[in-house]
């Protein structure tokens, strides 16, 4: 069979199983094209993206802006290493410095290298600038956390389909409850080697979990009171998708949905990747400022990949999008309205227990187990009514279509997932 020969959706998925790890359990759709808030199948069937890649594609699919970015930049100049200088790197740099209010950025590829990137940074502080005694440095991080899939990641999540028969773990990680100040208060206490405080502004693999009012503000105070860096994990959260650019400004009072943070609940170290690049390339970030950066010197962290002309370019671009169709903006009125509309079908049906999320991260909970199938087989209704998505965990379905919706289709979206609940019941 030559390379790119045409397949159907089942000699696709044939050819997954039988050559690629499984990883992965996705839903059975195969997906050859996409534009926007749209979705095609290699048989030509339709969809609306209501994942739109784990909240990559938040400017939609093959914005042609991205696309022009990283096709020109591809014919001109992809790869030097950082062996050299490239004449891209350093205007990214100026860029995303000054778009998100820090002084530096260490670019990278993949979420979970950045989040390896931030711990490493976190840690060299705790030795250079803090003063801890060598390989003492702890970091909190939260229950239930996701924060990608390395061995150190995996240290410190509490899932056992991670972790199982992938130890000997890294150690130097306290966890303590999401959401609670308290658990926090008391780790920071009785601990004098804590160096950082690793947190998911919103805790989306675990279901959407969106902390109380005032978590985040209070974290960082207690952070501040404390000498430990505030570590904020917008991998998911970032880049508009909660209805403001990022998460960590949702718990400030202030009203510009462009901000990159109020001093209140400013990280000291924002880790970013996903959209990015708006999904075309993996691009990843850590910005901090000086005091904290300047602890890294040549040799001490690198990536072959991280900062390369195509990645910087595509990310202009990417970053460019978010403001010029004002997504947070966006983001934050058609969540409004996707909660409302389903919290008032949730009181009268019997499978929606709850609606929760913030923006266009959004979750219902399905009213069954953990360990049920009914979230997958409604998944498979959405599919077949023309919608994808994808449970997490077995009794949460998480919403996040494209940014770049318009409410007239978000309308169609939500017709679509009442509807799909309805024919799950009937089933
Ligand atoms: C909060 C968070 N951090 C890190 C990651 C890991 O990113 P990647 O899959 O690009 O390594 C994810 C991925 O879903 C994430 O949601």
């Amino acid at each position: 069979m030559a390379v790119l020969e045409q397949v159907t959706s089942q000699q696709a998925i044939e050819l997954e199983n039988k050559h690629g790890a499984h990883n992965y359990h996705p839903l059975p759709v195969v997906l050859s094209r996409g534009e926007g808030v749209y979705v095609w199948d290699v048989e030509g069937k339709k969809y609306y993206d209501f994942l739109s890649a784990y909240s990559a594609v938040n400017q939609g699919h093959c914005h042609p802006k991205i696309v022009n970015a990283m096709v020109a930049q591809a014919k001109t100049l992809s790869l030097t290493s950082r062996a050299f200088y490239n004449n891209v790197l350093g205007t990214y740099e100026k860029y995303i410095t000054e778009y998100f209010g820090f002084d530096k950025v260490l670019p990278m590829n993949t979420g979970a290298e950045a989040v390896e990137t931030a711990l490493k940074l976190c840690r060299k502080w705790a030795y250079e600038v803090k003063g801890i005694d060598e390989n003492k440095a702890e970091i909190i991080v939260c229950e239930n956390n996701f924060h990608g899939r390395t061995t150190t990641i995996i240290s410190f999540s509490n899932d056992p389909v991670a972790r199982k028969n992938f130890g000997p773990f890294t150690n130097g990680f306290i966890k303590i409850e999401y959401d609670n100040l308290i658990a926090l208060k008391e780790a920071l206490e009785n601990n004098k080697n804590v160096s950082g405080f690793l947190v998911e502004p919103i805790q989306g693999e675990a279901g959407v979990y969106v902390p109380s009012e005032g978590y985040l503000m209070g974290a960082k105070a207690l952070c501040e009171e404390y000498g430990v860096l505030f570590i904020a994990d917008e991998v998911q959260t970032g880049i508009a998708r909660t209805g403001r650019l990022l998460a960590t400004c949702g718990n400030c009072l202030c009203e510009d949905k462009n901000c990159s943070g109020s001093p209140d609940v400013k990280p000291d170290i924002l880790i970013l990747g996903k959209a990015l690049s708006g999904g075309a390339y993996p691009v990843s970030a850590v910005l901090a400022n000086n005091s904290i950066m300047n602890v890294i010197r040549p040799g001490n962290h690198g990536s072959t990949f991280g900062g390369n002309p195509i990645a910087a370019s595509v990310a202009i671009a990417a970053l460019d999008v978010v403001r010029e169709e004002d997504l947070a903006e966006n983001a934050e009125r058609l969540g409004r309205i996707f909660r409302k509309e389903l919290s008032l079908f949730a009181k009268e049906n019997k499978w929606v227990k709850k609606v929760r999320g913030k923006g266009l991260l959004n979750a219902i909970l399905i009213n069954d187990t953990e360990d049920s199938t009914t979230a997958w087989e409604i998944c498979l209704k959405l599919r077949d009514n023309g919608l994808l998505a994808k449970p997490t965990h077995g009794n949460i379905i998480r919403f996040a279509p494209p940014l770049v919706m318009s409410e007239k289709e978000l309308l169609d979206c939500i017709a679509i997932i009442k509807k799909s609940i309805l024919d799950f019941e009937e089933f």
